[in-house]
């Protein structure tokens, strides 16, 4: 019989803000699905938030904040390999290959960077530009088949897969070519602005909700909602505020489409929006409580750092000696 490799899935999240509703619903939360039956790396890709510009205490701690989460969701450090991008220089050593295999045209449609050049006119720096490498190296790195993420980052996946088939094609097989993982709330609109994404760095606290947000907090920014003049509880075009909230309502309660209307009809937006941050609160809640205990304890995430590094360090070490090989480097 065929003896089958264990897949890999990759994922990583920018320790660039508290992270939101969105980052949970569209990534964080789906992360425990593959524990159990795959190879799992959950990376804090501090690299990555530095393309804008960090204080760097608070890049610091949010490092530490972003770890403490993965394991208050219910991801085990023994179990899943979860450390910080800058312990495993292998990601910057790829990307630096990677990057002479990636056309400046290519960079130059990535839609992220042309919204993130637009609000940071004053530092559109060359790593702005080369970050889907970088992140094209974080999941070539190690062989990966399935990478959780929300929308947003899809094109940055495409790209991904472009770069490894380019590279297979001229040097033989040497990446997996990985495939993206999304689900329902693969994107979760603002609140304010519900044709917008929610953003951790949106300067409106309105318009997101963080995971880390008290209960009352939660139900207070939904309630403020933006929705639509009419009072049905229905998903259109024209009623995206709504919409938004039935995704994000069924998410949290596994409900359908059709059960969520009938479940509101009749009794206006209000109660609607309640229901939605209760829901909400009641999933965080052990979360927070978990996340809590876990940050307490710096010795226990630096040594789970420590470790899981080195781990995955040992993974990425393969697969750079091979691509240096190819390339024609010389080895010591
Ligand atoms: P980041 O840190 O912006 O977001 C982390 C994850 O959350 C998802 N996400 C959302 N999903 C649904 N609705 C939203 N409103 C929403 N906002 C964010 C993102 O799609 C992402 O999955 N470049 C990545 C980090 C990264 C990465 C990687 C991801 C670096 N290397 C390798 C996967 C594989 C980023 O900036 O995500």
């Amino acid at each position: 019989m065929e003896n089958e490799r264990k897949k890999t899935v990759f994922s990583g999240i920018q320790p660039s803000g508290n992270l939101t509703v969105g980052n949970y619903l569209g990534a964080l939360r789906n992360f425990s699905e593959f524990t159990d039956k795959y190879n799992c790396l959950y990376c804090v890709v501090d690299q990555h938030a530095i393309t804008v510009r960090q204080q760097p205490a608070e890049l610091r701690r949010r490092t530490y904040e972003v770890l403490a989460l993965y394991i208050a969701c219910g991801l085990d450090p023994e179990q899943s390999i979860l450390y910080v991008q800058s312990h495993v220089p292998q990601h910057a050593q790829l990307a630096w290959v990677l990057d002479c295999y990636t056309m400046f045209g290519e960079l130059s449609r990535m839609t992220q960077f042309k919204d993130k050049s637009a609000k940071n006119e004053n530092n559109i720096n060359a790593g702005l530009f080369t970050y889907p490498v970088l992140m094209a190296a974080d999941i070539l790195l190690y062989q990966t088949d399935l990478v959780p993420i929300g929308e947003d980052q899809k094109q940055h996946l495409e790209l991904t897969r472009d770069i490894a088939a380019r590279f297979n094609a001229v040097y033989s097989d040497t990446f997996v070519i990985p495939e993206p993982y999304m689900k329902s709330g693969a994107k979760i609109y603002s609140l304010a602005e519900p044709t917008k994404k929610m953003s951790k760095s949106d300067q409106n606290e309105n318009a997101v909700v963080r995971i880390l947000d008290p209960k009352d907090t939660i139900i207070k920014k939904f309630r403020r909602a933006v929705t639509d003049s009419e009072t049905e509880v229905r998903r259109a075009e024209g009623k995206e505020g709504i919409s938004n909230l039935m995704t994000i309502y069924s998410c949290f309660t596994g409900k359908k489409d059709e059960e969520i209307e009938a479940e509101f009809k009749g009794v206006g937006y209000g109660e609607f929006k309640t229901a939605v941050g209760e829901a909400c609160a009641a999933e965080l809640e052990p979360i927070q409580k978990r996340y809590n205990e876990i940050l307490s304890d710096k010795s226990y995430l630096e040594s789970v750092m420590k470790n899981n590094a080195e781990k995955a360090s040992y993974l990425a070490r393969k697969t750079l000696s091979k691509v240096y090989r190819k390339v024609g480097f010389t080895t010591l």
